[in-house]
């Protein structure tokens, strides 16, 4: 059991997890600006602001206070070889004690590749070794089907469905919360061969 997550991890398909530091402010404002019209459905904060250096510097530059009082770490999802910036995961300690929430996003030339599905697996199997936690949780709107499609493609159960505002215009407001639980984890259900 660990007491928090760790700070890089090898993924099996020539990528990698590592928590984001200053020095990538410029990356990610880049990649926001070029991934823009991709995020803006899904994504509350997807605006010019987000595209700014300056504005990713402040941001960054919390993480470490962040990831002290165990509220959140921001991990970039890397290219192994040429260290190419391919999208955002984050852990989120906000939905309560013993539960971790997933957040991502990828750069808009990325996709479909699987590497959302690879990193969110990954980090759950992180998550579910901290001390404390026993829960993993993803959280989308209804009709993000693509960001749904990753906790079912790992197995999540859908917990609930909630109505709340919507945040961003793609969204509905229907929300749905897909959880993982370590007693699951440890006792997959039996697969047929
Ligand atoms: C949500 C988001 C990260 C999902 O991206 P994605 O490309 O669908 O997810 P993955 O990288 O896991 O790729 C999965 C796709 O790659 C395919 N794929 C190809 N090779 C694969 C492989 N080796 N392994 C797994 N999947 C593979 C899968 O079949 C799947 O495609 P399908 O749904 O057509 O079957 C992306 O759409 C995004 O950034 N959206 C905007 C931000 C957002 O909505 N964030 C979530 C807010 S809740």
């Amino acid at each position: 059991m660990s007491i928090s997550p760790p700070e890089r991890i090898e993924l099996e398909d020539d990528t990698y997890l590592r928590w984001m530091t200053v020095d990538d402010a410029g990356t990610i404002a880049r990649a926001v600006g070029e991934s823009l019209d991709h995020l803006k459905p899904w994504m509350p904060w997807a605006d010019a602001q987000s595209t700014d250096v300056e504005f990713q510097r402040g941001r960054l530059r919390n993480q470490p206070h962040q990831r002290e009082r165990a509220e959140e770490w921001q991990y970039g999802l890397f290219r192994t070889g040429d260290d190419s910036f391919l999208g955002s995961f984050g852990l989120m300690t906000r939905r309560g004690p013993g539960t971790l929430e997933i957040g991502y996003w990828l750069h808009v030339d990325a996709g479909n590749r699987g590497h959302a599905t690879k990193a969110a697996l990954a980090l759950t199997e992180a998550g579910l070794q901290i001390k404390g936690i026993e829960r993993m949780m993803i959280v989308c709107d209804e009709a993000n089907v693509r960001s749904a499609a990753i906790p079912k493609r790992l197995g999540y159960t859908l917990q609930r469905v909630e109505q709340r505002p919507r945040e961003a215009p793609g969204e509905t407001g229907r929300t749905q919360f897909w959880v993982a639980d370590r007693i699951a984890a440890r006792n997959p259900p039996a697969t047929t061969p």
